[in-house]
């Protein structure tokens, strides 16, 4: 009997679950959302039997249902992805995992209480040139990774003015909490160690600026609130050594948007890149896959030739999803690896206030 899931938000990510639940085997029984109106249009659109305007109501309607999507506002992560898991179900939750580590912390302790299956969508983790890189790493051939780069910065990519993506109490953060994903691509390829401490800066320059405005996102609310940083970059230390440093931008003045990791290892480094043509447009995007080695006394770079993946692992993360709940899948990121990354981004922020490093205990 397949899997049956049930959808809790209906905005821009829930095609992406949906369609990587189908493709896992699973069956999308129902969606809700507290906007009455996108349940039933994504209904409609994605052929999902029922609707519901709360998740609550949902749950009780559909004891069968194994499994939710937390797919909302970040505020709304930790208390919905409880109310599921006390409801007996595995979560699959959004990124980032929580407003702070202190709230990934009450959920993990509630899908242990649970026993029950709680993951995050790291997409960027389960596209196929991260895992050709993996490769190089899981075989032994790139080493210890000793440094490695992550950015994600945009020209012009702040997802709207006064919506819930630049308000800090429903967002947590700006780019910094919202790009994670390459500060955790690199986490995971360095072999997610323990962090030790952070040194970070933040800067909001043109996060008012109405030009900077990026190509998507949510629509603006002109009595909202922005009050979230444009811009950070830091340094994570690790206590096995390695160094972590990071870019991450929604305003910034580069040439083009950029989104890699690049890393140096002991015997080898390498390289997951994606150069996209404007802001948010991938129809030009230059992706990369390499790795760069020192053989019979020359330099040696590989090109990883993968198949493209224009949702960057989106759908391939969900049914990875589906397969680690039913035993036949290792899953692609863990809850302690989700604290130790939200303990990272607290400290940024923390140490961007404080203007000096940050132990994390
Ligand atoms: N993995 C990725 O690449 C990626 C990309 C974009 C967004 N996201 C994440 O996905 C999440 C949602 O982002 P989005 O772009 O879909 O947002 P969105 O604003 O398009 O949609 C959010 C939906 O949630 C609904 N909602 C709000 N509070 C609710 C509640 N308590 N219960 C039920 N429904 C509620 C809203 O009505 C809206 O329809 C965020 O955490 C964001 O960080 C991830």
């Amino acid at each position: 009997m397949s899997t049956k899931v049930g959808i809790i938000g209906a905005g821009g990510m829930a095609s992406f679950h949906i369609g990587g639940f189908r493709t896992g085997g699973a069956e999308v029984v129902a969606i809700a959302d507290t906007n009455p109106a996108a349940a039933k249009k994504a209904a409609a659109r994605f052929e999902i039997p029922k609707s519901y305007s709360d998740a609550a109501a949902m749950l009780s309607a559909h004891p069968e249902i194994d499994a939710v999507s937390v797919i909302l506002p970040n505020k709304f992560h930790k208390p919905v992805a409880i109310q599921a898991l006390q409801a007996g179900k595995h979560v699959f939750c959004e990124k980032p995992p929580a407003l702070h580590a202190a709230e990934v912390v009450e959920m993990k302790s509630a899908a242990e209480a649970a026993g029950k299956t709680l993951m995050f969508n790291f997409n960027n983790r389960a596209r196929p040139d991260s895992q050709a890189v993996m490769d190089y790493i899981r075989d032994g051939s790139v080493g210890q990774i000793n440094s490695a780069q992550a950015k994600w910065c945009r020209r012009a990519g702040i997802p709207g003015f006064g919506g819930w993506f630049t308000n800090k109490a429903l967002s947590g953060g700006g780019p910094l909490i919202d790009l994670l994903h390459m500060v955790d691509l690199a986490f995971y390829f360095m072999g997610c160690p323990e962090p030790e401490f952070v040194l970070a800066r933040t800067f909001d320059d043109f996060i008012t600026d109405k030009t900077f405005k990026g190509p998507w996102g949510i629509p603006d609310v002109a009595d909202g609130v922005t009050d979230v940083e444009s811009a950070a970059h830091g340094l994570v230390k690790f206590r096995t050594g390695q160094v972590l440093t990071f870019q991450a931008s929604w305003a910034e003045m580069i040439k083009r948007e950029e989104v890699s990791v690049v890393f140096q290892g002991r015997k080898a480094g390498g390289s997951v890149q994606r150069l996209f043509g404007r802001d948010g447009l991938d129809d030009t995007a230059i992706d990369t896959a390499e790795i760069y080695s020192q053989e019979h006394g020359r330099p040696v770079n590989r090109s990883l030739v993968v198949e493209p993946d224009p949702a960057m692992g989106r759908e391939r993360s969900a049914a990875n999803f589906i397969h680690t709940i039913e035993g036949t899948a290792a899953p692609l990121n863990t809850p302690d690896q989700a604290l130790s990354l939200m303990k990272i981004i607290d400290a940024a922020y923390e140490s961007s206030t404080t203007g000096k490093p940050v132990a994390i205990a």
